[in-house]
Order: C-alpha cells, then structure tokens, then sequence
C-alpha cells in the first residue's frame, strides 16, 4: 500500500499573512485525518514562516495518525523533536532565502556530522527520514549513517513537467525508479515527495518500491475550490489508480 501523508504548511502560511489564529493547521490535519490522509506532515522552518512552535505541539498532542516532522539539521530543531518524539524526523535542507526546499541534502559531504545528528532521534524512537535527490551515492550514504527512510525529491521531475520539457523528465522519472530500487535493496524504506499534483502524481505513483508520498501546497490550493477532504480523497484515487496500472 502506498501512504499518503498530507503537509499542511501552507494552511500556516495563510494563517500567518494575516496573523489572525484561522486558518488553523490542526484543523486541518484533523479533516485530512477524517479525509484518509496516512499521516499528517509539518515543516519547522528555523525562520517560522509558516508552522510555528504551537503547531507542532498541538499537533503532536492531538493526531490519531503519524506526525512527520521536517526539520533542518540544528540544535535548536533537534531538541524540539527530542521533546516531542513524533513518529518521524525528516531532515531536509534549509536556506533562509528560499521559496520551498530547492534541492535534497548532501550527505556524503557531512557524513559524520549528520550521523552524530540522527543518533538521539533514533534513540528518541522517531523513525529518521532524509529528503535527498535520487544520486546513488547520496543513498548509498544514507544508508551507512543508519537512517530508517528516504525520501527523494520529485521537485525536479515536476518542474520538468509543468514545462513541457518530457524528454528530461522522463529521465529525471528513470532516475527516481532506479534510487528507489537501489534505496529498498539496501533496506531503507522509500518515500517522495515535493510539486506533486494530480497530473504527476500517477508515474510517481507507480514506483513499486515507494511506500509514501508526502503532498502538500498542491492540496492546499486545490482545497480553496473544492474543499480539503474531495481534494485529498482526488488524490488517493490518482495514487491507487497509478498503483493498479491503470492511470491516473
Ligand atoms: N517532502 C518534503 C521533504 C518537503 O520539504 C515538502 C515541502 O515542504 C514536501 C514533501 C511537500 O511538497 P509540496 O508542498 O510541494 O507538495
């Protein structure tokens, strides 16, 4: 079965545009809960533009489904989770200037530091997930620090997509399948995630060995039309249509 973990950011960002309490994300996660999300994400930007401190703890208080918690690799961020032992830490990397996260992590270039990193999260219980792109010696690398998941970066693919470019995303989709197949053979568990919508969820989707998919602006958006509960239900139809064969 392919997971869907629903990111609710982007109710924080309307939220915060206002500075007003509504929209509120846990209300948010609780409908996507009633919906059939999986599992509920949420992103602690070091600069808290748009889940704050609050959010994660009520969320972490109230969920009936998973918390994955993304975090950049800090202190300050490490303490937070050890505080609150979510089912899972996924670390991603954070630029301040950034719109969303631009790229995956490099592991290989701070190997040890990252290892030490990950340690008392995994002794916290939180399953350590790591957003990388689809390099095999990025696995390769996230496998020998001992992390429980990956999950690579479908930004590019979509990107590609979106702009008609179809030979390079079609070998950005090659890419995908193979670090996800090398991922699983070296028995890490595999997620994706980033730009997915309902037209690039299906080839993603199809990838046998991912277990999870991590979605969240595109919902948010679609949710202003049609509501969030039909959006995500939309979106578990394209995934399971994908997961049969038969499209999406
Ligand atoms: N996975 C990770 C690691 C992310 O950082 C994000 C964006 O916060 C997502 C998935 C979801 O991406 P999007 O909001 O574009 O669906």
């Amino acid at each position: 079965m392919l997971r869907l973990g629903v990111n609710i950011d982007h109710v924080a960002t309307v939220r915060n545009a206002r500075g007003s309490p509504w929209p509120d994300p846990l209300r948010a996660a609780l409908l996507a809960e009633e919906a059939g999300a999986d599992g509920i994400t949420a992103h602690l930007r070091e600069d808290r533009r748009h889940i704050s401190d609050d959010d994660i703890a009520r969320l972490a208080e109230a969920l009936r489904v998973p918390l994955n918690f993304e975090m950049a690799a800090t202190a300050e961020m490490q303490a937070i989770a050890l505080r609150h032992r979510p089912h899972a830490v996924c670390i991603v990397p954070e630029k301040r200037e950034e719109r969303t996260t631009e790229g995956g992590l490099d592991i290989v270039a701070d190997e040890s530091r990252l290892a030490d990193f990950i340690a008392p999260l995994r002794e916290a219980g939180s399953r350590v997930s790591l957003f990388i792109g689809h390099d095999p010696r990025q696995i390769d690398a996230a496998a020998r620090i001992g992390a429980a998941v990956v999950e690579l970066h479908t930004g590019s693919y979509c990107d590609l997509d979106t702009e008609g470019r179809h030979a390079a995303r079609d070998a950005e989709l090659a890419g995908l399948a193979d670090g996800a197949r090398l991922a699983a053979s070296l028995g890490l568990e595999v997620h994706a995630g980033h730009g997915l919508t309902f037209d690039t969820v299906g080839p993603i989707a199809a990838i046998p060995e991912l277990a999870e998919l991590n979605i969240g602006h595109f919902l948010i958006s679609e949710s202003i039309f049609t509501g969030l509960g039909p959006a995500i239900r939309e979106m578990r139809r394209c995934m399971e249509l994908a997961r049969r064969g038969t499209g999406s």
